[in-house]
């Protein structure tokens, strides 16, 4: 059976702490590795991006080059997918040509199917429901700062989506409290958090609260992310319901004073973020960019073997 990264969930926690630490000495490393090509020689990875990407688009396409395979990036818009081909012949073809298979889309649902139907490794690059991959960039982060992730508190603010989800239930695997404050009607959805509940390990929580001082106090990190994802109508009154959850250095002095600011990117500066948290001292949000990067080799080495 191949082994897919669809959630995160996927992982024991062993795995989680196996794949982060291959991760950290892949960054330390770099040079040496690429000396080292040739496990992954003859090994083709097909990257479909049905959205837009710039960070998961450049990082896994690098981390396959630097693995010494081939990246082979597709657009949804190239692909029969986009003339109605079924996602079931995409998985049972691509299954015949290429080692494993990323893809960013829209339903979450698609990513299942092809997962299902294919018989090599597929790993999820982002879907409405789910970011996986960005929060083992998140977490590698927590972990260079703070030596250890077992006990973080973690807060996040703004609206409940698909970074979310993948906070929480990447986050409570690794043994950190997630507390996550969002208004009424932008809580993560119900089935994320059962699925954080489900994998937390010991110290590993998920809190819920409409109250961004209340998430922040006391933390470690406070995340943000966009308040309009792809695939959301852009809208001035959500934008207005979420300018309470602004991350900004009000909030950051409830949280620890040694406590990081992080952020998915792309940010919209003075939005969900202030310039002067996002470009400030206590932001890690370019180290968590550069971090996609070697998670993404852990990973392709975790699910290829
Ligand atoms: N954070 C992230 O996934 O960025 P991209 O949309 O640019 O890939
Ligand atoms: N929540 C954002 C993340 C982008 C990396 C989106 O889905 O657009």
């Amino acid at each position: 059976m191949a082994q897919h990264f669809l959630t995160g969930a996927e992982l024991t926690p062993s795995e989680l702490s196996s794949v982060l630490a291959r991760a950290a000495d892949l960054k330390a490393n770099r040079a040496e590795l690429a000396a080292s090509r040739g496990k992954f020689a003859a090994k083709t990875v097909a990257l479909i991006f049905e959205r837009p990407s710039t960070r998961t688009r450049m990082s896994s396409e690098i981390a396959v080059h630097e693995l010494g395979g081939h990246p082979m990036v597709l657009s949804g818009e190239t692909m029969q997918l986009s003339r109605g081909e079924s996602i079931k012949d995409t998985a049972l073809v691509t299954s015949r040509f290429a080692h494993a298979i990323g893809i960013r889309t829209g339903s979450h649902a698609t990513v299942e199917t092809l997962a299902a139907e294919a018989s090599i490794p597929v790993f999820n690059l982002l879907t409405e429901e789910h970011h996986p991959c960005q929060a083992l960039a998140d977490l590698l982060t927590l972990q260079e700062r703070f030596g250890t992730l077992e006990g973080l508190r973690l807060a996040y603010v703004g609206d409940g989506n698909n970074v979310t989800a993948s906070l929480m239930v990447l986050g409570a695997l690794a043994g950190m409290t997630v507390a996550v404050a969002t208004p009424d009607g932008y809580a993560p959805a119900p089935t994320a958090v059962e699925l954080a509940e489900s994998v937390a390990t010991a110290g590993g929580a998920v809190e819920l609260t409409g109250d961004a001082q209340q998430a922040a106090a006391e933390a470690d990190a406070i995340y943000t992310d966009v308040w309009v994802s792809m695939g959301d109508a852009d809208s001035e009154a959500k934008k207005s319901d979420l300018f309470a959850y602004q991350l900004n250095s009000a909030l950051m002095s409830h949280a620890k004073p040694t406590a990081i600011a992080l952020h998915c990117l792309p940010a919209h500066p003075d939005e969900e973020i202030t310039a002067d948290v996002l470009y400030g001292q206590q932001s890690a949000v370019f180290d968590q960019a550069e971090n996609r990067l070697h998670v993404q080799k852990a990973l392709l080495e975790h699910l290829l073997g």
